[in-house]
């Protein structure tokens, strides 16, 4: 079943008399509680394409639908509390907020809805990273494959249904990144939440069950879901 999907999606920037397509007439359609990757060389536009799915940035021209729902047919607010709702999302670098607790940073976006904490969901989340003994840490004292686990817990406090994750491995060492990775990947399924996933390290992409490259803000290659991913 589809949940995302987006039909001749633009992102053009201009300056002056020059524009770039950071995004050239992308259509997709994501399967939900699937795995995928985005990959391509550095200025392809993959973190254009994962903004703009994400709602975090609006395109130019075309259309995002998150199950019927075309995101930027929404104001901003409107768009914030969707955003808020039904996605999470990892960045390359860890953005939490430094003069709050690691447990602050991941009730943030809870707190930020007015809604109360599902306690037994949190507690699941804390035990499946590992970060239970971390809580009370501000993020600088923690290591940055901990604090990748924060922003992870964070951006799935809200159960979420779509996780984003731009490079979230970028900043850490080989293994500590597959680690990290590998957990984000079982938690999502645990969860079954979908997950897409921007990285041009190509053992981690051989890890989705599809991948897409992107060369020039377009698609070049696309796996579709690879049959041994659904065995
Ligand atoms: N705010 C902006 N203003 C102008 N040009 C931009 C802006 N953001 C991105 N671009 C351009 O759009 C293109 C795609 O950028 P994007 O950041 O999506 O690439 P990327 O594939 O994520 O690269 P990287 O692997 O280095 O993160 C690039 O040519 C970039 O210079
Ligand atoms: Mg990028």
């Amino acid at each position: 079943m589809e949940i995302l999907r987006c039909d001749h999606l633009c992102k053009t920037y201009r300056s002056g008399s020059s524009a770039v397509h950071a995004v050239d007439d992308i259509s997709l359609s994501f399967e939900q509680g699937s795995f995928t990757a985005v990959t391509g060389k550095s200025g392809s536009g993959k973190s254009t394409l994962l903004h703009l799915l994400s709602g975090l940035d609006r395109p130019t021209s075309g259309q995002v639908i998150y199950q019927d729902n075309d995101l930027f047919r929404y104001n901003d607010n409107q768009l914030s509390v969707l955003r808020r709702r039904r996605f999470g999302f990892v960045f390359q670098s860890y953005n939490l907020v430094r003069e709050l607790t690691a447990q602050e940073n991941i009730l943030l976006p809870v707190m930020l809805d007015n809604r109360k904490p599902d306690d037994a969901w949190l507690k699941r989340l804390i035990d499946m990273l590992g970060i239970g003994d971390r809580l009370e840490h501000l993020p600088g004292a923690l290591s940055g494959g901990q604090q990748q686990r924060v922003c992870i817990a964070r951006a799935l406090a809200n159960k979420p249904a779509i996780l984003f994750a731009d490079e979230p491995t970028g900043n850490l060492d080989g293994k500590t990144g597959r680690e990290v990775l590998t957990l984000m990947r079982t938690v999502s399924m645990e969860l079954g939440i979908t997950m897409v996933l921007v990285t041009h390290d190509l053992g981690v992409a051989e890890q989705a069950d599809r991948i897409i490259r992107l060369e020039d803000g377009k698609v070049a290659g696309d796996s579709g879901i690879r049959k041994e991913a659904l065995e």
